[in-house]
C-alpha cells in the first residue's frame, strides 16, 4: 500500500537543499568561501551587482580589530567589501582558518588589500608576508603600487590542501601592521593545474582575456565557474580584435577549462605580417632570487577558415621556439600551450610568429603567468592541530594560539611543546595549561591528542568529571588534575592505568571528587538536587529496604504460588546491584551514569507538597501531587493510596525498575518513601504533562504541537521503548505504552513513565505468563490478547497507536458517529492514499506530506496483526530518525536564497591599480628549456 513517490519526492527534496545565507563559515553549495574581513554584522550579506555571498570573518579568525577605509577612498567603482577591513597590531601571526575542505583537492585562494588610510597615519604598510598553513605564499608591498593608498592588491595562489582545513595566516615583519579586507577560497577538481602538486603551489601574477568586447568586462563567475578573475587585455594600436559568439568547447580532460567566455574574443597583429608580442620580469623575492614561472597560453580559431586557409604559429619564449613544430589552432575548441616545469630568466619576451606554411597571422584568446612557490613544509599532524584548534576554541584561548601549533618553531604555540622528527609531521607532546583560568569541563580534544606525553590542567576551575577517554592516551605518563573543581570519580580506564604504573595520576585539591572509597558511588549528576541529604547512612538504610523488599516479593510470590491463580512473577534484579541504592544505566554510550535514590519520610513528602496541595494527576493507585525539594528542584510525587492494596504491586515493580534503569527517554525516579504504611515514588517534574493532553490541545495555552515537535517526541518516546527492549536484560516489556504515559517535560522532551506493569521477559527461564490481561484498550495487541503471552512487539503495537495519535491528533479510540479504532480508521484512508484526510487538521498543513506518510507507514507496520510482520523498537527508532532529519533537512532548505557570482570592480581595481603594467601589449620574448607539453584540441578527422 506504501506508494513509492513520497519517499523519492522526499529524497529529492533532500538533495536540492542548498544555498543559505550563513553566518558562519561553511561552504556554500559550489565549495565558495566568500569572506568580507573586517565586516561589523554577524550574517552574510548579497552583494548586488555580483549576487555572491559575503560572509563576516566573525567565524573565522578571533583576532585583529575591524576598521573602516577612510571616506575618501570610498570610489564608485570599489565594492563593498573593500570598504571596510580587519588590521592586526597584536601578535607575530594571524591566521584565518578556513574548514570543511576536501583533503587533497586543489583550492584557488584569494586575498584582497585596500589600506585606505583607515588607520589615519597616511602611512601604508610596506611589507608583510602572507602564509598559506606552514608554507610561505607571497609578501604584500603596499608601497611598491602605483597608489599604495587606495589600490587594491590582490594576492592568489593555487594550492593543493591536504587537510580538511586550511589557514591564511598573515605575518608581521616589523615593516608595518599587517591588515586584510578580503579573502576567497574556491575548490578546483584535481586534474586541473597539473603543475599544482602537493609539493608546489602556484602564485599568480596575471590572467589575462584578450579584447573582450566589452572593454571593461571582467570574466568571472559565473561565466567561469570556477571563478577566477581574468582581466581584459588589449592595446588598439598593435592589436585587432577577433571574436565569435559561438561557444568554445572544453576539450576532454582539459587541463584549465579556460571559460568559453574568455575565449570567444582573441587578438592578432594589426599589421598582418607583424608577430604578438608581450612580456613580463621575474620579481626576485629575499627567500627565492630567482623564482621559477610557469605560463600558460590559450588558443582557440574562431574563424571558419576557407579552404586553403592555414593558421599556424610558433611561441617563443626569449627567441627560442617553445613549440618547434608551430602550433594550429582548432575551430571552437579550447586548446592550450604551458610549461610543466618552472622556467627561471629575469624577463620573459614572448613572441608568437607565424610559420612558412602560414597564410593567417596568428592569434591569442588569454594568458596565466604564475610564479611557483614550495609547499613542502609539512604542517603539524593533524589530527592534533584539529584536536588543540577544538580545545582553544573551547577555553577561548587567546596567548599566540594562531596558526599551525608547532610551526615554524619561533610561532609555536605558548603552553605546549611539539616534537619535531622531520620528516613526520610535528606532533603535540605536552601541554601546560596550569593556573590559565579554565573553566567548564575537560575536553574531550585532550584524548585526541595521541602522542601527548604530560597533561598539566592543574589549578584551573574545571568542573565535571574526568572524561575515561583519556585512558586511551597511549604515551601519556603525567596528567595534572589538581587544584580544580572536578566531582565524580576516577574512571575505570584510567584507574587501570595508575594500579599498573603507566600514568602519574595528579587530582589533589578537587574537594568534590571521589577518589577510591565507596563515597565516589554517591557523587552523581543530581548531586544539586539530593546529595545534602545522601551520606552513608542512607546506603546502608536503602539496603536495608531493598532487602526488605525483596523479602516482600519472595514472601508474596510464595503466597501466591500457593494460592495458585495469581501468579505474579516479579522483575527480576539484573544484577545484585539492582536492588541497591545505586545502579549503572546503560544502553546509549551518554547515558552511563551512577545514579543513587534518595529515601523520604513522610513527612519529607508533606513538607515537599506542601501537604499534597497541588494534584498534578490520577492514577489506579493514587495521585500524584506537585512538589518542590529543598533546593528548589520541582518534583512530582506519586503517593499510593492506602485504602487501596491495589496498586502495591505494580508500585513496587516501578520502585525496583527505576532503581536500575536510566535513559534519557525515561521518567527518572528521584527517591521513594517507604514509611510505615506509606509509599510513594518521587521523580523527576514534567512540566508539559502528558503527551495526550498536548495532543487533544488542552495544554496550558491550548496550543496545537506542531508537527517537527511532535516527530521529536515520536523518536524521543521509540527511543526510551527501545532501551526497555534492548538496553535491558532481561527485555523489559512495558506493558501500558499510550499517549497518557509518555510525558513532557519543560522542554517537550519526551519520557516515557508508569512502570507499574512492566515485566522483564527472559526468552530462556522465564517466559512470562500472567492470567491478567493488563493494558488499555485501544492499545492492547490482538495477539497478546489472544495468547496472553505478552512480548517486545505487544509494545511496539501499542506504540504504532501512539504513532497514529500523533499524526491524526485523534484519541485511539473515536467515539463519533461509533465507537471506531483508529487503526481501523486510518488504514482505510491511507489505503485511498488520502493522507491529508488522516493527518491532523489543526497542524494547518504546517508539514511535509512526505514525512506525514512515512511515520503513517511506520505506524501501520508497527500495528500489524501479527507481531512477527511488526519491526522492532530499534527499526522504529532508525526509520524515525531518518524523518527527523529530513524534517530538520528541510527547514534548512527553506532557509534562505543562494549564493554566487562576486564583484568585479573590486579586482578590477586591482589590475588598474597594479599588474598592468607588468604583463601589456609590449614588444619581444625568449624560450624554454625543457620541451613543453602542449594541449591542442581533439584531433582533427
Ligand atoms: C564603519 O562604517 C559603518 C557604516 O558605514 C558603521 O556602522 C561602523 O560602525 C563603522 N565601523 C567603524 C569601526 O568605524
Ligand atoms: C560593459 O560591462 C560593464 C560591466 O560588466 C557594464 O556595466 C556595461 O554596461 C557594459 N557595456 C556595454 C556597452 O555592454
Ligand atoms: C619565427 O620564430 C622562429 C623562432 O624564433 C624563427 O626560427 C622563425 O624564422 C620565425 N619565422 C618567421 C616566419 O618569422
Ligand atoms: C609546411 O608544409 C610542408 C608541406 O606541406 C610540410 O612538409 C612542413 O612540415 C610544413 N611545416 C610546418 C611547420 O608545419
Ligand atoms: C575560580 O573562579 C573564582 C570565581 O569564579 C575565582 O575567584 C578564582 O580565582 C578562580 N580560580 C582559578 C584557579 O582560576
Amino acid at each position: 500500500m506504501a506508494p513509492s513517490w513520497p519517499l523519492l519526492l522526499l529524497l529529492l527534496l533532500c538533495l536540492a537543499g542548498g544555498g543559505i545565507l550563513q553566518p558562519r563559515a561553511q561552504p556554500d553549495s559550489k565549495g565558495f568561501i566568500s569572506i568580507d574581513c573586517g565586516y561589523p554584522g554577524e550574517t552574510s550579506y548579497m552583494d548586488d551587482t555580483t549576487m555572491l555571498s559575503y560572509s563576516p570573518d566573525i567565524g573565522f579568525i578571533d583576532s585583529g580589530t575591524n576598521h573602516n577605509i577612510s571616506g575618501e577612498y570610498v570610489r564608485p567603482l570599489l565594492s563593498r567589501r573593500a570598504h571596510n577591513l580587519r588590521s592586526f597590531p597584536d601578535g607575530a601571526r594571524n591566521c584565518y582558518t578556513l574548514t570543511s575542505l576536501v583533503s587533497g583537492l586543489k583550492y584557488l585562494i584569494r586575498a584582497s588589500f585596500v589600506y585606505g588610510n583607515y588607520d589615519g597615519l597616511n602611512r601604508p604598510p610596506v611589507l608583510f608576508d602572507l602564509y598559506i598553513g606552514v608554507n610561505f605564499w607571497m609578501a604584500v608591498n603596499m608601497s611598491s603600487w602605483s597608489d599604495p593608498a587606495g589600490g587594491v592588491v590582490t594576492a592568489e595562489a593555487i594550492v593543493m590542501v591536504l587537510d580538511d582545513f586550511v589557514q591564511v595566516c598573515l605575518v608581521n615583519t616589523g615593516a608595518g601592521t599587517p591588515f586584510i579586507s578580503g579573502l576567497d577560497l574556491r575548490p578546483l577538481k584535481t586534474t586541473l593545474y597539473p603543475q599544482v602538486t602537493a609539493a608546489q603551489g602556484l602564485v599568480m601574477l596575471a590572467r589575462l582575456n584578450a579584447a573582450p568586447t566589452n572593454k571593461t568586462y571582467i570574466a568571472r563567475y559565473p561565466d567561469d565557474p570556477h571563478d577566477r578573475i581574468w582581466f581584459p587585455w588589449y592595446d588598439a594600436v598593435n592589436w585587432a580584435e577577433m571574436s565569435t559568439t559561438q561557444t568554445v568547447q572544453n576539450i576532454e580532460n582539459d587541463l584549465f577549462e579556460a571559460p568559453s567566455a574568455v575565449m570567444q574574443t582573441a587578438i592578432t597583429p594589426q599589421n598582418a605580417s607583424k608577430n604578438i608580442e608581450f612580456y613580463w620580469d621575474a620579481e626576485p623575492k629575499p627567500n627565492d632570487p630567482s623564482p621559477g614561472y610557469i605560463a600558460i597560453m590559450y588558443f582557440s580559431e574562431l574563424q571558419l577558415l576557407n579552404g586553403n586557409d592555414v593558421r599556424q604559429f610558433y611561441v617563443n619564449l626569449n627567441g627560442n621556439p617553445w613549440y618547434p613544430t608551430g602550433f594550429t589552432p582548432q575551430y571552437l575548441s579550447n586548446g592550450a600551450t604551458y610549461n610543466s616545469y618552472p622556467s627561471h630568466h629575469s624577463r620573459y619576451n614572448i613572441s608568437i610568429n607565424a610559420t612558412s606554411n602560414s597564410t593567417l597571422p596568428p592569434i591569442i584568446n588569454a594568458v596565466e603567468v604564475f610564479s611557483v612557490v614550495p609547499t613542502t613544509n609539512i604542517g603539524t599532524d593533524s589530527q592534533d592541530a584539529t584536536a588543540v584548534m577544538a580545545i582553544k576554541a573551547k577555553y577561548q584561548v587567546q596567548k599566540n594560539w594562531m596558526g599551525d601549533p608547532c610551526l615554524p618553531k619561533n610561532m609555536a604555540w605558548d603552553m605546549m611543546n611539539c616534537s619535531y622528527a622531520t620528516p613526520n609531521p610535528s606532533r603535540i607532546t605536552s601541554i601546560n595549561m596550569s593556573s590559565s583560568g579554565l573553566t567548564g569541563d575537560i575536553s574531550s580534544s585532550f584524548a585526541k591528542l595521541k602522542a601527548l606525553l604530560y597533561l598539566d590542567l592543574s589549578n584551573n576551575n574545571l568542573t565535571g568529571s574526568i572524561p575515561d577517554a583519556l585512558s586511551q592516551l597511549p604515551s601519556v605518563t603525567v596528567i595534572d588534575l589538581s587544584g580544580n573543581k572536578l566531582n565524580g570519580s576516577i574512571p575505570p580506564g584510567l584507574l587501570k592505568r595508575i594500579q599498573d604504573g603507566s600514568l602519574d595520576l595528579r587530582h589533589g585539591n578537587n574537594p568534590d571528587l571521589c577518589t577510591g572509597s565507596n563515597s565516589c558511588l554517591l557523587a552523581t549528576k543530581r548531586k544539586n538536587k539530593v546529595a545534602i541529604y545522601v551520606a552513608v547512612p542512607i546506603l546502608v538504610i536503602l539496603v536495608i529496604v531493598s532487602a526488605a523488599i525483596l523479602v516482600f516479593f519472595l514472601l508474596r510470590r510464595r503466597n501466591q504460588q500457593q494460592g495458585s491463580m495469581n501468579t505474579m512473577t516479579a522483575v527480576k534484579p539484573q544484577n545484585e546491584e539492582a536492588m541497591s541504592t545505586t545502579s549503572y544505566g546503560g544502553g546509549d554510550g551518554d547515558s552511563l551514569r551512577i545514579v543513587e535514590n534518595r529515601r523520604f519520610t513522610y513527612k519529607e513528602l508533606e513538607m515537599i507538597t506542601n501537604g499534597f496541595q497541588r494534584v498534578l494527576g490520577q492514577g489506579g493507585f493514587g495521585r500524584v501531587y506537585d512538589g518542590f525539594l529543598e533546593d528548589g528542584t520541582q518534583v512530582a510525587v506519586k503517593l499510593r493510596s492506602h485504602a487501596s492494596n491495589q496498586g502495591t504491586k505494580e508500585f513496587l515493580a516501578e520502585a525496583q525498575i527505576l532503581t536500575r534503569i536510566h535513559h534519557k527517554n525515561l521518567v527518572s525516579m528521584i527517591g521513594y518513601c517507604k514509611d510505615g504504611e506509606y509509599m510513594a515514588l518521587v521523580y523527576e517534574y514534567m512540566a508539559h504533562g502528558t503527551l495526550r493532553e498536548h495532543i487533544a490541545g488542552s495544554d496550558r495555552n491550548g496550543a496545537c504541537l506542531p508537527w517537527r515537535q511532535r516527530l521529536q517526541i515520536a523518536l524521543e518516546s521509540a527511543q526510551g521503548l527501545e532501551y526497555l527492549h534492548k538496553g535491558c536484560n532481561p527485555p523489559l516489556i512495558h506493558r501500558d505504552v499510550k499517549a497518557t504515559n509518555i510525558l513532557l517535560n519543560a522542554k517537550l522532551e519526551a519520557r516515557i513513565a508508569d512502570f507499574g506493569l512492566s515485566r522483564a521477559f527472559n526468552h530462556d527461564t522465564d517466559p512470562v505468563s500472567t492470567n491478567t490481561l493488563v493494558g488499555t484498550p485501544g492499545y492492547v495487541d490482538p495477539e497478546y490478547q489472544m495468547t496472553m503471552q505478552p512480548t517486545t512487539k505487544s509494545d511496539v503495537y501499542s506504540f504504532g497507536v501512539v504513532l497514529l495519535e500523533l499524526v491524526t491528533g485523534k484519541p485511539a479510540i473515536l467515539s463519533n458517529p461509533e465507537p471506531t479504532n483508529i487503526i481501523h480508521w486510518a488504514r482505510q484512508r491511507l489505503a485511498r492514499g488520502n493522507i491529508e484526510g488522516v493527518a491532523d487538521a489543526r497542524m494547518n498543513s504546517g508539514y511535509d506530506v512526505n514525512s506525514v506518510w512515512k511515520v503513517a507507514e511506520i505506524a501501520l507496520k508497527c500495528t500489524a496483526q501479527a507481531s512477527a510482520q511488526r519491526p522492532t523498537m530499534a527499526d522504529v527508532v532508525a526509520q524515525l530518525q531518518e524523518c527527523v532529519e529530513l524534517e530538520n533537512g528541510r527547514a534548512v532548505y527553506t532557509g534562505g536564497g543562494s549564493s554566487s557570482v562576486d564583484d568585479p570592480n573590486w579586482s578590477h581595481g586591482a589590475y588598474t591599480s597594479g599588474q598592468s603594467s607588468n604583463v601589456s601589449d609590449n614588444t619581444a620574448f625568449e624560450m624554454e628549456h625543457r620541451v613543453p607539453t602542449v594541449v591542442t584540441g581533439p584531433a582533427v578527422r
